[in-house]
């Protein structure tokens, strides 16, 4: 149905075999492939110190169980920007604790407002949620400074960026390692895709132990532990949960693993040139467009805002119309029914994103993309904007 659709999952020969390998091994559930992904995952992010990093079923129950893990709960705060994925919001909501939503930097850097945060942080407030959002990176030197001062924990949702870099004390460090903990999200749209999955990382040894007992019931063996014979029994220690992976998508991601730095290059390159060829739209804003990129880059989704006045409905229409599908990241999570109307949802004074939230447009990006794809996509709402804008009154 699409020319262009959002995002494009490519496999290759390579993911085929290692999911089939894990296939006729006759082991399914977490094993050996977990173990070897999880560590390269670690390597990936920091070769000379890797942290611990847990695979699990997907990000958004990686964000809860950090969120367990850090014992948050009834009474507690956690500060999450509402332009996010609901999940960032949900998984501290599904602890008992209130969500304080945030607002985003400015028109040109969404990604969470440090200065906000300074000014939501009560008593309360156990934990901050970083979104990198579109693989963008929070301004984490700020943050981890500030909330090192405030005794306030930071819970990264990673889910845009792996493999990207934020410079902190001078150093370049990998997003997910700088918080007390990272997660990642491994959906089916996402840089590194297994369907479901995700990878919880962080370098606490005392939040790793938790972090090992929680995703499989609290229990203190494995299945495969006791399959090899290393242990007969288990006991139970806490309330945990079946967030575990299985090894076919563990094979499939420690596949994919091996050209993530090659197709996060080539998402760059791809939004670089989007960038230079969205200039001729009157009105049109890209965010994030003169940030110096400093390290590596992720580059997970292309969201821009449309000229003020413009009817995004008709853009999207009209973009539908000539095969190239667009989408909305996000809602705000303050304008749902559900968190609009909770008293666990706290959204008070959130100016940028209000201004921006209808005028926000995902375009098409993915590492497959060729110039004619980026010509037709560009043109296409070149025509749209043309159209829906002068509809709404004119580009103003
Ligand atoms: C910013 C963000 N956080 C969390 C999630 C949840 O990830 P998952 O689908 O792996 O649970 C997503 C997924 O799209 C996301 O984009």
């Amino acid at each position: 149905m699409w020319k262009l659709s959002l995002s494009e999952l490519r496999l290759t020969d390579e993911d085929r075999a290692a999911v089939l390998e894990a296939l006729d091994s006759n082991w399914l559930t977490m094993g050996p492939r977990t173990d070897a992904f999880e560590k390269a995952f670690a390597a990936a992010l920091d070769a000379e110190a890797p942290p611990f990093a847990f695979a699990v079923s997907n990000c958004t129950v990686g964000l809860h169980m950090a969120f367990v893990a850090l014992d948050i709960g009834p009474g507690d705060e956690v500060i999450v920007p509402s332009l996010t994925f609901i999940a960032s919001a949900n998984a501290a909501l599904y602890t008992g604790a209130t969500v304080v939503l945030g607002d985003v930097t400015s028109q040109d850097d969404l990604t969470l407002s440090i200065a906000d945060v300074a000014a939501k942080i009560t008593p309360r407030t156990r934990a901050v949620v970083p979104v990198h959002y579109a693989g963008q990176p929070c301004d984490m030197q700020a943050l981890r400074d500030l909330c090192q001062a405030r005794g306030v924990a930071i819970v990264e949702d990673v889910a845009h960026a792996p493999l990207a870099d934020a410079a902190v004390d001078g150093q370049l460090q990998a997003l997910g390692s700088i918080g007390e903990l990272g997660c990642f999200s491994f959906f089916s749209n996402k840089n590194l895709a297994t369907g479901e999955g995700g990878m919880v990382v962080t370098r606490d040894p005392r939040l790793a132990d938790r972090l090992r007992l929680l995703r499989s019931h609290g229990m203190t063996t494995l299945t495969l532990d006791r399959h090899r014979g290393h242990a007969s029994s288990y006991d139970v220690v806490e309330l945990g949960f079946n967030y575990r992976i299985d090894e076919l998508r563990a094979a499939l991601g420690l596949s994919q693993l091996q050209r993530l730095p090659e197709v996060n290059r080539r998402r760059a390159e791809v939004w670089h040139a989007y960038r230079e060829r969205l200039r001729v739209i009157d009105g049109l804003r890209l965010p994030f467009a003169d940030r110096p990129s400093v390290g590596r880059t992720a580059h997970h989704i292309l969201p821009v805002l449309l000229p003020e006045g413009c009817e995004r409905a008709l853009v999207q229409e009209a973009m539908k119309a000539a095969g190239v599908q667009t989408s909305i990241h996000y809602p705000p999570v303050h304008r749902f029914s559900f968190h609009g109307h909770s008293d666990r949802v706290i959204k008070d004074h959130l100016p940028i994103t209000d201004a921006i939230a209808d005028r926000l447009l995902t375009l098409p990006l993915s590492q497959h993309l060729s110039d004619a794809d980026l010509d037709l996509v560009v043109s296409s709402l070149q025509a749209a904007v043309g159209h829906a804008c002068s509809a709404a009154g004119g580009v103003r």
